[in-house]
C-alpha cells in the first residue's frame, strides 16, 4: 500500500492541500504552527476515522467552514482505492471507492497508518484506556474477528450495566451473563494471542532503543486464576449494589517494565517516548508481518525530547520497517533516514513541494 495522493480541505489551519507523494519517505519541514501536525493529523483521520489529538470534530474543522474533507488515493498491488473521510461539526462520513462505508475500522484494509509524536508518552503516562484501544487495534489487524467480538462484548456490557440499576428486576441482569461471558473469553483469548507476538518484537525494539531489558505484560480485568464466569460470580454482589460491571476485558490493560520495574515509575520522559515508541513500532512490524504493505508511520518531529544518540537509535528503527514514511521536522536536515523522496515546505498552511529532492 502506498499513499500517492492526498488532497485536504477545510482541516485545522490548512489550505487547500493536493500532494503528489513518495511512496517511501516524504519529509514536511516548517516552523512552529505552520500546520506540520496537522497534516499528519488529516492523514491520520484517512485511515483511522479520527484525529489521535481531540475527539472534538469542531476542533478539526477549519476556521470559517462549515465542514472537511480529506480524499487519497491509495496504491497496493496495482490497484487505486480512493479513501474520503469528511466531517462537519457534528458527524463524520466515511467512504471507501465511492461508496459510504459502515465503520471507520474497514478504512485501515487500505491505508493503516500508525503516528509517534511529541504526547505518545501518553500511552504509558495515562490511565489505561489509551493502552487498551492501542491493544485492539494491534489485535484487529491480526484477528480481524476482533471487531464483532468486541461490539458483542460491549453491548452485552452495556445491556448489563443499564439492567444493573436499583429500580430494574434483580434477574434481568444475569440475561447478559451468557453473552458477556462467550464474547469477553473470546475477546480476552484473542488478546492473549495477539500480546504473544507483540511481546518478543516489544522486548528486541525496546533494547534497541533504551539499551534495557524491557518487557511486556497482559492483565486481563479479573483476577488471574479464575475464569471470567468465577469472577462475575464473586463480583455480583458489587455489581448489583453500584449498578456497575466492574470486572471484565473492559478493564484490561497491559504493563511495560524496564529491567524488572513498571516504566511509569521509573523512566525519564525522554525514556518514556522511546518506550511508546518502541510498543508503536512493534505493532507496526506485527501488522506488516501479517498484512504486508498496509502500514505507514507519521512520525511527528521525531526530534522533540530526545537526544542525537535515542534520535539516531529511533529513525534507525524505523528505517528498518520499510513502511511509507510521513515525517515533520523544524529543519530540513534530520538525520538517519537518508534522502527524502519527497521534500514539502510547510508555512501558514500552505504546502508546497521543495524545488528537487531535499
Ligand atoms: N480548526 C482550526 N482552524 C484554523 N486554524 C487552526 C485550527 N485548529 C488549529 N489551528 C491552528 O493551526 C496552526 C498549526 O498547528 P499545527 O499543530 O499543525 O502546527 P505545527 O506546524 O505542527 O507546529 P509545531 O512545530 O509547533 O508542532 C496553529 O496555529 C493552530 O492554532
Ligand atoms: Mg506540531
Amino acid at each position: 500500500m502506498t499513499l500517492a495522493r492526498l488532497d485536504v480541505d477545510g482541516f485545522r489551519c490548512l489550505e487547500k492541500v493536493q500532494l503528489e507523494l513518495d511512496p517511501s519517505y516524504n519529509l514536511f519541514v516548517g516552523p512552529n504552527a505552520s500546520g506540520k501536525t496537522s497534516l499528519l493529523e488529516a492523514g491520520f483521520f484517512l485511515g483511522r476515522g479520527r484525529s489521535f489529538r481531540t475527539r472534538r470534530l469542531d476542533r478539526l474543522v477549519r476556521t470559517h467552514q462549515e465542514s472537511f474533507r480529506v480524499v487519497g488515493r491509495v496504491r497496493y498491488e496495482g490497484v487505486e482505492t480512493v479513501l474520503g473521510v469528511g466531517g462537519d461539526r457534528k458527524s463524520t462520513e466515511i467512504r471507501i471507492g465511492g461508496s459510504p462505508a459502515a465503520s471507520a475500522a474497514l478504512l485501515s484494509a487500505h491505508f493503516a497508518p500508525q503516528i509517534i509524536d511529541p504526547e505518545i508518552h501518553k500511552l504509558l503516562e495515562e490511565g489505561p484506556h489509551r493502552r487498551r484501544r492501542f491493544l485492539d487495534w494491534g489485535v484487529f489487524h491480526v484477528e480481524p474477528q476482533l471487531l464483532e467480538v468486541w461490539h458483542r462484548y460491549h453491548r452485552a456490557l452495556r445491556q448489563r450495566n443499564a439492567a444493573l440499576k436499583p429500580q430494574t428486576d434483580p434477574s434481568a441482569a444475569s440475561v447478559w451473563d451468557t453473552e458477556l461471558m462467550s464474547a469477553g473469553e473470546r475477546l480476552d483469548a484473542l488478546r492473549r494471542r495477539y500480546l504473544e507476538r507483540l511481546a518478543p518484537t516489544l522486548s528486541e525494539f525496546g533494547q534497541r532503543l533504551l539499551g534495557l531489558p524491557v518487557s511486556l505484560a497482559y492483565q486481563s480485568g479479573w483476577l488471574a486464576d479464575m475464569s471470567l464466569s468465577e469472577a462475575l460470580a464473586r463480583s455480583a454482589d458489587r455489581d448489583r449494589r453500584y449498578g456497575l460491571t466492574h470486572i471484565g476485558p473492559h478493564r484490561a490493560d497491559i504493563s511495560v517494565r524496564v529491567s524488572g520495574q513498571l516504566a511509569k515509575e521509573r523512566v525519564s520522559r525522554g525514556q518514556q517516548k522511546l518506550l511508546a515508541a518502541a510498543l508503536t513500532l512493534a505493532q507496526l512490524a506485527v501488522q506488516e508481518e501479517v498484512a504486508p504493505g498496509r502500514g505507514a508511520l507519521l512520525l511527528d518531529d521525531p526530534a522533540a525530547e530526545l537526544d542525537q544518540q535515542s534520535l539516531g537509535r529511533l529513525l534507525d528503527l524505523v528505517s528498518e520497517l520499510s513502511v511509507q514514511l510521513f515525517v515533520t521536522a523544524l529543519r530540513a536536515d534530520l538525520p538517519g533516514l537518508g534522502q527524502p523522496g519527497a521534500v514539502f515546505h510547510v508555512e501558514q498552511g500552505r504546502i508546497t513541494p521543495a524545488a528537487s529532492g531535499a
